[in-house]
């Protein structure tokens, strides 16, 4: 019970802007919104922030590939996520980005009270540099052949073939996956954080209760190994924010992505007047903090953002909440297995509410991984959710909304028994507190199992059938109702919707964790309709199917083609009429040029036989401008215009091939003339 008012924020990882939500994300949302709804049925007052993380090269280089700018990738991204968040009933007051400028300020003011504090030092590094592109390489986008065994195409740091472990200096022939150039060495002045100044400040705060066992023994490897200075710099070109001292220098996408959480904290406090954003953050603020997160960002969390928030004179977080990774059916989630669930793609099949009630059953406070077994899910959401919690209210509505004109009994005929259902809150909401979800549920479906005991000892169905037994009847009935509304209390951080459409159908005020201490007695409730349906095998293996993705993650053994090379998959196939739509023209290219900024475009001047039409096309690997002009090709002469960075696009030229250097436009026999229709 809530004995006084805690204040709590409370966030959970930002996602990257640069990709979909898939069921290994909502394995934290879930765990961190059940978290924070229950602390909102306590009474306390709890803030839920995120936001998306949206700097950095892979982002970048994305909207590069598509032809758009960054930001408008980042805004395609933020209305995903934002859906599926909703849909999944996770439920943040804010959900901001790192690319604002809330995060800009803190992000400057932070490093700035860094460098005024002795905390920033510069240092000149080598680093890998793509000549062709003009950039510096993070080393995910350099590979090469392994050192050990000579597999092609590995990756700088460890070979997939035989598993040796490397750096990328040591890979043979290496290649910028970004413009296929070979990278060069060259040198460049990056900016340091002085992390070790801050080893005594963080033995200290690691120490003290703020982090699961498995996270300290982890610190403790990292402390032995020695804590080395942060490098949080990166030179242009890079998505993010210069640094306010040092042109052409960005801040590393890791630097400001946690101060995202202050600065989504900072955007709501601006129109939230019960929220003051030094309350939370100043040094000696008493209000609480928290992070849930993966464990693989625990360095990031436990090392670097309390040190920066120490070193800037902010509060350093509360406690950081850590859980393990999700596997589907044992193993690594897995697009040719279909195990690579997309969040759309499960909402595309299955309830939501399915997943938040399965996640919870499989949760507790520890770092181990968790195990979405299919045919366990399937299995354990019927027969708890449907088969005992919902099955409750269906076996006892019906008598009440038909015989007792939806009216409950005056009295409770099981005082002892309601009691002990209110009693076994406590322990509940302790188990809740500790994020032990699992055991949560354990004693919520024991409950729900004596709820069923009860009514299958009293067997209302054959009391109804004496007359004399009506009054019998109504108690049954009531008392089973008013478990049920107990248990639906219990579950309602998990269960918000479940919740939501039973305080409807009970005809009562949404429930803090102690509305039920006292029984409904002489209570009308609302006709009662199904709450939850089952789980359908057949709707789990199409969820499947849709993810399954054929080619993808097969190991390509030496000699095999790269994937580039292999044949793609033919498409699902389309009814004539579809592809009748597609109004496909021969086209001469009268006009080819560079488009000034772009790294792949080329922009054509197509005649379609009296009208003329701008095109961007992709195909700047493969063709100089001059090799163009003249030609005859084909292009989708009815693709609705595309606005993108360098102009309208109005249409498409086709063309094959893998990509790079191996990309060739589709040219018609002579005799073809501008304008005909391709059929
Ligand atoms: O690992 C990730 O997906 C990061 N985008 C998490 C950032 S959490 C916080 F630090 F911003
Ligand atoms: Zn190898």
């Amino acid at each position: 019970m809530a004995t006084s008012q805690r204040h709590i924020l409370v966030t959970s990882a930002l996602p990257y802007a640069n990709g979909s939500i898939h069921l290994g994300h909502l394995v934290e949302y879930i765990q961190t919104d059940i978290w924070v709804r229950f602390q909102r049925m306590q009474g306390h007052h709890c803030t839920y922030v995120c936001a998306d993380d949206a700097h950095g090269t892979p982002i970048m280089l994305n909207a590069d590939k598509l032809g758009i700018t960054p930001e408008e990738l980042i805004a395609r991204t933020d209305k995903e996520h934002r859906a599926d968040f909703a849909d999944f009933a996770i439920g943040f007051d804010n959900f901001h980005s790192t690319h604002s400028p809330e995060n800009r300020e803190l992000a400057e003011l932070i490093y700035t009270r860094l460098r005024d504090g002795g905390y920033i030092h510069t240092k000149t590094i080598e680093q890998f540099y793509d000549p062709e592109k003009q950039m510096f390489l993070p080393d995910r986008f350099i590979k090469g052949e392994c050192p050990n065994c000579g597999a092609a195409d590995q990756y700088g740091d460890n070979c997939e073939v035989c598993s040796a472990t490397y750096s990328p200096v040591d890979l043979k022939n290496p290649y910028s996956t970004v413009s296929g150039a070979t990278p060069v060495m060259k040198e460049t002045e990056h900016y340091f954080f002085d992390l070790k100044a801050f080893e005594g400040m963080l033995r200290d705060w690691t120490r003290s209760g703020r982090l699961q066992s498995g996270i300290v023994n982890k610190l403790g490897e990292w402390f032995e190994a020695g804590l080395q200075a942060w490098d949080i710099s990166r030179d242009a070109p890079y998505f993010g924010f210069e640094i306010p001292d040092a042109p052409g220098k960005y801040f590393y996408v890791w630097l400001d992505a946690p101060i995202g959480y202050m600065a989504s904290f900072k955007n709501l406090c601006a129109w939230r007047p019960d929220l003051n954003f030094d309350d939370y953050w100043r040094a000696d603020s008493e209000y609480e903090v928290y992070h849930f997160i993966g464990k693989d960002i625990a360095y990031f969390h436990t090392l670097f953002w309390p040190a920066m928030l120490h070193g800037a004179g902010f509060r350093t977080p509360s406690a950081v909440f850590c859980h393990g990774f999700l596997t589907v059916n044992g193993h690594k989630m897995s697009k040719s297995r279909g195990t690579f669930i997309k969040a759309r793609t499960y909402l595309d099949h299955l309830d939501p509410q399915y997943l938040r009630y399965y996640f919870a059953a499989k949760l507790g406070n520890g770092i181990d991984d968790l195990d979405l077994n299919l045919d366990d899910f399937l299995q354990r959401v019927n027969a708890d959710l449907v088969g005992k919690v919902v099955n409750i209210a269906s076996r006892c509505a019906g008598f009440i909304n038909k015989r007792f004109d939806n009216k409950l009994s005056a009295q409770c005929a099981e005082t002892a028994l309601y009691q002990q259902f209110v009693d076994a809150g406590t322990g509940i909401a302790l188990a809740f507190e500790q994020r032990e979800y699992s055991q949560a549920l354990r004693q919520i479906m024991a409950l729900a199992d004596q709820a069923n005991q009860y009514i299958d000892a009293q067997k209302p169905w054959v009391l109804a059938k004496d007359a004399d037994k009506a009054q019998q009847v109504q108690d049954v009935c009531s008392v089973g109702l008013n478990l049920y509304r107990v248990l639906v209390c219990y579950l309602k951080p998990v269960l918000p919707k479940l919740a939501q459409e039973s305080e409807l159908f009970l005809n009562i005020e949404p429930m803090n964790w102690d509305a039920v201490q006292q029984p409904m007695l002489d209570h009308y409730i609302n006709t009662f309709s199904p709450l939850l349906t089952r789980v359908e095998q057949e709707k789990v293996n199409a969820m499947v199917e849709a993810s399954r993705d054929s080619l993808a993650e097969t190991t390509r053994h030496k000699g095999q083609p790269p994937k580039s090379e292999m044949a793609e998959p033919i498409a699902a196939e389309i009814e004539y009429e579809d592809f009748a739509k597609v109004d496909l023209r021969i086209a001469r290219i009268v006009k080819a040029a560079h488009v000034e900024g772009a790294d792949k475009l080329l922009q054509l001047t197509l005649d379609l036989g009296g009208e003329t039409r701008n095109v961007f096309a992709g195909i700047k690997s493969a063709y100089q401008p001059e090799q163009l002009e003249g030609k005859l090709t084909v292009m989708v002469a009815n693709l609705k215009p595309r606005k993108m960075r360098f102009g309208m696009s109005e249409g498409m030229v086709l063309a094959a091939g893998p990509g790079g250097k191996d990309l060739w436009i589709l040219s018609p026999d002579s005799g073809a003339q501008p304008g005909m229709r391709v059929k």
